[in-house]
């Protein structure tokens, strides 16, 4: 399923990205927030579980995520910033990479570096700002599948129809929380009106 978040606060956020005054350090900082609010959403059915732990009033016990059952998984490079903010939110959680450049001529994307821990039986959570044709997400789902987690959740900043149309009929099977799906993919595959390329405006590394 996909979930678009639709509170003002995303929205605000996520406007203030397209806008090109929007400095790389501001930027960072925003995707940093709106990958925070798609966390609280995207677990909001995780289980949990007790913990007894000495507080003020000696030992207690109370319920906590199962940290160590998640893996943040980050497609680089413009994933960076996104993997930053979920793992400080659980720090107790493991995080893995994928190296993916999509060519600028035929479109498809190529994984070159693949570093990611032990899936088996964890909830994997992929985070990647972008989905324009969804080619970089469809295979990073893909290479993640082939390692047996219990379940396969996405974080995305920003999409185009197109491209979450490819995703729901390649991995129906699994959930996108999405800050905003835009109007549609133009000619070079870029999503409409967007906000650029997510990892130049994060790093100033456009030429
Ligand atoms: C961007 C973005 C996604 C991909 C989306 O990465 O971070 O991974 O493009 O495009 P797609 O849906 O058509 O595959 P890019 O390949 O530009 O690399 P970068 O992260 O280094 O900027």
């Amino acid at each position: 399923m996909i979930y678009e978040l639709s509170n003002p606060v995303t929205k605000t956020l996520l406007n203030h990205l397209r806008e090109t005054q929007t400095d790389a350090l501001r930027f960072r900082h925003i995707v940093q927030e709106l990958s925070r609010l798609l966390t609280y959403e995207a677990l909001k059915t995780e289980t949990m579980e007790e913990q007894t732990i000495t507080t003020w009033e000696g030992e207690k016990t109370f319920d906590f995520i199962k940290e160590k059952e998640i893996i943040f998984v980050t497609i680089l490079r413009a994933g960076l910033p996104m993997i930053e903010a979920v793992t400080a939110l659980l720090p107790n959680a493991s995080s893995g990479f994928l190296a993916m450049k999509r060519d600028e001529n035929t479109h498809q994307s190529v994984l070159y570096y693949d570093r990611i821990p032990d899936c088996k039986d964890k909830t994997v959570v992929i985070v990647d700002p972008m989905v324009a044709t969804a080619g970089s997400l469809c295979d990073a789902i893909s290479v993640i599948k082939s390692k047996s987690p219990k379940k396969i959740i996405t974080l995305n900043l920003i999409g185009s129809p197109e491209g979450m149309d490819i995703l729901e009929q390649k991995h129906p099977d699994i959930d996108t929380y999405i800050a905003q799906i835009d109007d549609k993919l133009n000619e070079n595959m870029f999503i409409v009106p967007g906000l650029g390329d997510a990892g130049d405006r994060a790093y100033n590394t456009n030429e």
